[in-house]
């Protein structure tokens, strides 16, 4: 896709981060964005920002307000998409998700149900609602695309963020899927897999839903202010939306921004290594995963290390499993 102007961009988790630097791109590059998110008071705000970056109307910003795992509410929204800007969007991008850290040996059903909720299954529920329409609107007589927010953490299981490193690695394979079944209608699909963004996703806890709040990780106002200074590193997200637009400008399945070019690369690299591996010794395995140990950023459960990983003044570490589940190795509780 090539030309945005004039036309419609969706936008999920539009009204904060990764999703809010997008809509802020996208609006400048003459599309109609709407910006859909869980919480009111960050779309109010979002409209006045995205007005202000890119000199649209308001009029061309469209927020909505619903739970992207409601896929009643998600119909309901495209619904109203059409009926206000006459069509579905010719872009879609999913950027909504939440992560939650602890060891994976200690998660709940409620932390694999919110975080692949979030993570996944509102992929899902666009897809299916959308792509139908897109199809119908513009198959080979209007460029359109589709456009997926995912994560580094689709490259490899993390143990201490299990459900987030499925939930992307499965997102991942659908735009792969998509990107193949859209080309015989004139459409697109892209992923962009970014290693940290400096955003609000450190704070998702605090809108996790009551009935998926049994959680098996230690939460509190410290291990959410620790993983805010971690993700204060991260790439800003105007920076990382100019990547996916010219990703998608020139048809690109996949996206690999790294702020930080010696860390996530040779990881990557060592990680694509375990289809390799697999005709490997024991021995030669061992070898190779003490050779990728040493190229890994410190983790965060019970890891130290320094650098971004360090705990700030009156935080406490994120990633650890909830004091009482006394099945769970100490070194991965809150002493
Ligand atoms: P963010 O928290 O700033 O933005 C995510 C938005 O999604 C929030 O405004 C939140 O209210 C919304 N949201 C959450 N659950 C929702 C639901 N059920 N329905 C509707 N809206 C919902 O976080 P960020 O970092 O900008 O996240 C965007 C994407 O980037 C996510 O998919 C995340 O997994 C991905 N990502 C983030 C990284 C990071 O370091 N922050 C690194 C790699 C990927």
């Amino acid at each position: 896709m090539k030309n945005f102007k004039g036309k419609i961009a969706f936008i999920t988790g539009g009204a904060s981060g990764a999703g809010l630097g997008q809509a802020k791109v996208f609006a400048k590059a003459g599309m109609k964005v709407v910006i859909t998110d869980i919480r009111q008071d960050a779309l109010d705000s979002a409209v006045g920002e995205i007005v202000k970056y890119s000199g649209c109307g308001a009029d061309d910003v469209m927020p909505l307000c619903f739970d992207l795992t409601d896929r009643k509410a998600y119909t309901e929204a495209a619904d109203s998409v059409e009926k206000k800007f006459g069509g579905p969007p010719h872009l879609l991008i999913q950027t909504a998700g939440v992560n939650s850290f602890g060891p994976v040996e200690a998660s709940t059903f409620d932390d694999f149900d919110w975080v692949m909720g979030v993570c996944l299954d509102h992929v899902v529920n666009g897809h299916i609602i959308f792509i139908p329409r897109m199809i119908k609107a513009y198959a080979n007589k209007e460029e359109f695309h589709v456009a997926l927010t995912s994560s580094m953490g689709a490259f490899m299981g993390g143990s201490g963020c299990a459900p987030y490193t499925a939930a992307k690695a499965a997102a991942n394979n659908l735009i792969y899927s998509y990107a193949e079944a859209l080309v015989g209608y004139g459409g697109g699909a892209t992923v962009i897999c970014p290693g940290n963004i400096n955003s609000n996703i450190g704070d998702a806890e605090k809108y996790r839903p009551k009935h998926l709040s049994n959680t098996g990780y230690h939460v509190s106002e410290g291990t959410m202010k620790h993983l805010r200074a971690v993700h204060a590193t991260g790439i800003d997200p105007v920076e990382l939306a100019e990547i996916l637009k010219e990703a998608i400008e020139n048809g690109r399945i996949i996206a690999l921004p790294f702020p930080d070019p010696s860390g996530w690369p040779p990881m990557l690299r060592s990680m694509n290594a375990n289809i390799e591996e697999y005709l490997l010794t024991a021995d030669e395995r061992k070898k190779n995963m003490e050779e990728r140990m040493k190229n890994m950023p410190p983790p965060p459960a019970g890891g130290g290390g320094g650098g971004m990983w360090d705990v700030p003044e009156g935080a406490e570490r994120f990633g650890m499993a909830r004091k009482d589940l006394d099945f769970v190795d100490t070194n991965k509780k809150p002493q």
